[in-house]
């Protein structure tokens, strides 16, 4: 997607794939630098410091993660502990270990010498794969947008179709596109006129920062709201669907997502407002039922609940040069408490919109889209 005129993704590889190139995304929205990650140790890093994050992403960078520790030692007893390290960086998005999985299947089999050679190709495979999906599911989600345009009362028909999202399940999320944003993406470029509710996301505003400056980018019109506003939005008609990502989707159609996801959803619910939620196949946990008992959450440190990142008032809003602050919001001696994610049961999602099309977000829509991918004991 664009920045300044200039097409990105958000990885690559460098130097004949002796490193990998990303996007430094906690300097966003006010400074662009990259980063490159030169050993499996820098990869996992990255991902544990959300240097690179969503959950897309987070496969593809541990993929190239195994790929980096490969090229300095091939041995089962470092592919282990490698895979061991990448695994433990996240807990919540499933594509990581999905990812890892992949690549180690390929590889394993193999003499040693051609182990980092096949972890290139099988990342790269991935990362091209994670493309495919995304621009996908853009177009099925872009399908039920014009249904739902067209179908609002005639009173709202001369009006931008509004969403609401929550998060950033934008290209930063993933390789390019996103999954919630690519339905907004595609609207935007078909000339639909399109309008996007940004929920600021606390306590990282991964939102307010990175959503608003992928849309700002694209050129797509948005307002960003506080994390509370979007009910009071919907009580007034001022939200016409709400969309988000998942990092893990349970074969039952439970969604796991951005902490505060689930307040969106109930209160979608309650103003009969659609709730979708845009998955790449590569987010479906086979081995689980229900979401809210079985997904593992994140806690992250109670700093990024107790303190807040942003551009000191002031400076230029360079994106080469912009200086960063942090400040301290709470007394000293509150505690925070971090929970990262939470679950949106099934009873409570629209459909789901994954890059075959979209289902009903329960066990038989999902087996009607993916029969071939679910494994023989689900
Ligand atoms: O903690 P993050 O920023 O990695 O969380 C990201 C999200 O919750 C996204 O909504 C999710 O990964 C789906 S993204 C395509």
């Amino acid at each position: 997607m664009n920045i300044d005129g200039k097409a990105w993704r958000t990885i690559w590889l460098e130097d004949g794939g002796r490193s990998v190139g990303v996007i430094d995304q906690t300097l966003l929205p006010h400074r662009f630098e990259t980063r490159s990650l030169a050993t499996m140790e820098q990869a996992a890093e990255a991902i544990s410091t959300m240097v690179v994050r969503g959950a897309p992403l987070i496969g593809v960078a541990g993929a190239y993660g195994l790929m980096l520790a490969l090229q300095q030692d091939s041995a089962d007893a470092a592919l282990a502990a490698a895979f061991e390290r990448l695994n433990a960086t996240r807990p919540t998005a499933v594509n990581l270990r999905w990812a890892l999985d992949r690549v180690r299947e390929r590889v394993a089999p193999l003499p040693q010498a051609e182990r980092a050679e096949a972890a290139q190709v099988e990342a790269g495979a991935i990362a091209e794969e994670d493309v495919a999906m995304c621009e996908a599911i853009g177009d099925h989600g872009l399908r039920l947008f014009q249904e739902l345009a067209a179908a609002r009362p005639a009173q709202r028909q001369n009006r931008p179709l509004n969403v609401l999202t929550h998060c950033n399940a934008g290209w930063l999320a993933t390789v390019d596109w996103g999954t919630a944003l690519a339905p907004i993406y595609k609207a935007h470029r078909s000339g639909m006129a399109i309008h996007v509710w940004v929920d600021e996301t606390r306590p990282r505003n991964q939102g307010a920062s990175l959503t608003a400056f992928e849309l700002g980018r694209e050129g797509v019109p948005h307002t960003v709201i506080v994390d509370n506003a979007g009910g009071h939005l919907m009580q007034h008609g001022e939200v016409d669907a709400v969309i988000v990502g998942t990092d893990r989707t349970t074969r039952s159609g439970d969604v796991c997502n951005k902490i505060g996801t689930y307040l969106k959803a109930l209160a979608a619910h309650d103003n009969g407002v659609p709730f979708y939620v845009a998955l790449p196949s590569s987010t479906i946990d086979w081995n689980l039922d229900d979401g809210v008992a079985e997904i593992p959450i994140e806690a992250r440190s109670e700093r990024e609940v107790t303190h807040i990142q942003g551009r000191r008032d002031g400076e230029a809003n360079d994106l080469a040069a912009g200086g960063l602050a942090s400040v301290q919001l709470s007394p000293d001696g509150s505690a925070g408490f971090n929970p990262a994610f939470d679950v949106t049961p099934a009873r409570l999602v629209t459909a789901l919109i994954t890059e075959r099309g979209a289902s009903a977000a329960s066990e038989a829509g999902l087996k009607g889209l993916f029969e071939d991918l679910r494994p023989a004991d689900h």
